[in-house]
């Protein structure tokens, strides 16, 4: 197994780029297979995620071409309409492709992709969104087979706004004659992204980043070449990284209107940070103030997959922090290692009471979902000693060589083999 070695106490320092936003591509990859002709993304982050979703395309008789941040889709030889078992246990995001696969063959069969490390990850709003579109489903021992002979457009209401049901719907409405309305939508920034690419495939979707957002079916959409919008959760991860070693950061191609929830809480802690058009730069102060509370929520709330991030550097402030953590049932998993390294953390439910230490110290901790790995390396980089961070690979779905950025901005981190 691959972990990460850590010589904690240096400081952050200097300039890292980020790229396309993996919570945008995915979807993005999915939507690729409803034009006639190839697809290319640009700035496509070489990450796990990425390569297991095209890996499912060409199981359903795409062809994937990956080179140097570009990704080449051909859709052309799209016939299967079923999901490979294996393949939707091995990424959840596979779920997405029951919209396109839907909207182009208006058949498809897939498995649960079932739950993940932080939590049961229910598909119930997916299925209602396509029942709501006329879609029969049959579920058999975990088994669904779709049958959309009969899909119309039409209203979709969510009780949640599911990112993943409402990138579904948008996709398998995109080639539905008449007008569908999502209420209640999702309104994270990748969402929009997903309709801006949808348009740039002569789509007709509006709304996106609203509660409501408009799909008018066209006849037919074409290739296109398309670059996704950056990754704010890797823009936000960095940022810790320099508030958390006392260090100095400057990022480029970011959208810092993605990110005030997490800007405004590192500058509650006392970081001052400045946003320009496409760059966010963070100086930190000699020693952080805990925020009083920070609660996830659906954008633009804080976002969950900057929680454990946030957490791990409230380990070192000064003061008490309190976080909630409402949108995915155990996603605090990240805690106990935490506490291996010194940390003063309380759970009860999704409540974390952290109370700042002085200082964290290096120990042998284990990472057991991507955004909670992501967050014991940042410990680690501000623990006093060495660390050992068990199972990059979590960390290596969301992250492109995390190490290799890390290095270059002043940290002592190394990826290695470590025994089972
Ligand atoms: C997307 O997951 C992201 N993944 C997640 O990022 C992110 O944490 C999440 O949105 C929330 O922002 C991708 O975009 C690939 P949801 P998704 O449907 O679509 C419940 C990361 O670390 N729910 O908005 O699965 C669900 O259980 C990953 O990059 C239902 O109850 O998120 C959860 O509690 C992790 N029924 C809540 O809604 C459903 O049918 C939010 O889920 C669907 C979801």
């Amino acid at each position: 197994m691959e972990g990460f070695w850590v010589l904690g106490g240096e400081k952050i320092q200097g300039e890292a780029r980020l790229d396309g936003a993996k919570n945008a591509v995915l979807p993005i990859l999915a939507a690729a297979l409803l034009p006639q002709g190839d697809t290319l993304i640009r700035d496509c982050p070489d990450i796990r995620d990425v390569h297991a979703m095209a890996a499912i395309l060409g199981k359903l008789g795409c062809r994937c071409q990956w080179r140097a941040g570009e990704m080449r889709i051909s859709n052309q030889g799209l016939k299967h309409w079923e999901m490979p078992d294996e393949m939707s246990k091995q990424i959840r995001s596979s779920i997405f492709l029951l919209g396109p696969i839907l909207g182009k063959l208006r058949k498809a069969t897939v498995t649960y992709p079932g739950g993940c490390e932080i939590g049961l990850r229910p598909i119930d709003l997916h299925l209602k969104g396509l029942r709501a579109l006329g879609v029969v489903i049959r579920e058999d021992g975990g088994v669904i087979e779709c049958d959309g002979q009969n899909m119309r457009a039409g209203d979709v209401y969510f009780d949640y706004p599911s990112v993943g049901a409402t990138e579904n719907v948008m996709m398998a409405a995109a080639l539905l004659p008449g007008r569908t309305t999502i209420h209640n939508a999702a309104r994270e920034p990748e969402v929009k992204d997903l309709q801006g690419f949808i348009n740039a495939m002569g789509g007709r979707v509006r709304g996106a980043g609203t509660q409501v957002v408009q799909i008018e079916g066209v006849s037919r959409l074409r290739g296109c070449e398309y670059t996704p919008i950056p990754d704010r959760i890797c823009a936000g991860t960095l940022l810790c990284a320099g508030a958390v070693t006392g260090g100095e950061i400057r990022l480029t191609n970011t959208r810092p209107g993605d990110l005030l929830p997490v800007t405004d809480k590192l500058r509650e802690m006392g970081c001052l940070v400045s946003e320009g058009a496409s760059v966010l730069t963070l100086q930190a102060p000699q020693r952080l103030r805990a925020f009083a509370q920070l609660r996830t929520q659906p954008h633009p709330g804080f976002p969950t997959d900057m929680q454990a991030q946030m957490l791990a550097v409230s380990c070192v402030a000064e003061g008490t922090s309190v976080i909630v953590e409402n949108v995915f049932e155990n996603r605090l998993t990240h805690v106990a290692d935490l506490c291996r390294m010194g940390a003063d953390i309380r759970v009860s439910g999704r409540t974390a009471v952290v109370r700042g230490v002085e200082s964290l110290r290096g120990a042998r901790v284990t990472a057991r979902d991507l955004r909670g790995g992501a967050a014991l390396v940042l410990a680690a980089l501000a623990a006093r000693g060495e660390s050992l961070v068990e199972h990059a690979e979590l960390v290596d779905r969301g992250y492109a060589r995390l190490e290799q950025t890390l290095s270059r901005l002043g940290a002592k981190i190394q990826r290695q083999e470590l025994d089972d």
